[in-house]
């Protein structure tokens, strides 16, 4: 498998997901059932899969180039952190369902911030860490396994929120 196309696919992936979300929420929409099914998605996608197999390979590059070390040892941490982030979310959307008091704006201002995050966190991996770790990877070869051999189950969860997401008749908080 070439650990950094693989990357790199996913990144295409994820990109459309949180853009779709960003155009569903533009539109003044706000399903609080697609808003879990995309958080959830990501979860399992990017948190379960992506991210493990990003630090699997950064882990690998950093005990080859000590000089790279604390970069390539700080994705863990960033990864870490975005996860927290969406944790955060997944309480918020918990306390709504519960009648917690959060106005809509307030919602939308938590979600285009947690969207953000995650886009920037795609861009610095595809224009910045990733061509250094493919450069490194060249010197120090390794072989990675796709921690996911059967995401059809994903693919088409995916495909399935994707379609919801286009679709301008999300309801209203
Ligand atoms: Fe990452
Ligand atoms: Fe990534």
């Amino acid at each position: 498998m070439d650990v950094i196309y693989q990357l790199k696919q996913d990144h295409l992936h994820l990109y459309s997901m949180l853009h779709l979300l960003e155009e569903h929420l533009n539109r003044g929409e706000l399903s609080l059932t697609l808003v879990k099914e995309t958080l959830d998605y990501i979860g399992d996608y990017a948190e379960r899969y992506h991210h493990p197999l990003e630090d699997q390979l950064m882990s690998h590059l950093a005990s080859h180039n000590p000089s790279m070390g604390k970069l390539y040892r700080q994705l863990h941490e960033d990864h870490q952190a975005l996860e927290n982030q969406s944790d955060e979310l997944r309480r918020i959307l918990e306390g709504i369902e519960r009648s917690d008091t959060l106005t809509s704006t307030e919602l939308l201002a938590r979600l285009h911030f947690w969207i953000t995050a995650q886009q920037k966190h795609l861009e610095y991996e595809d224009r910045y860490l990733l061509p250094l770790a493919e450069s490194d990877l060249k010197l120090f070869p390794a072989e990675f396994d796709w921690p996911l051999p059967t995401n059809l189950h994903l693919i088409k969860h995916y495909q399935s929120i994707a379609h919801d997401l286009a679709r301008p008749s999300g309801m209203a908080l």
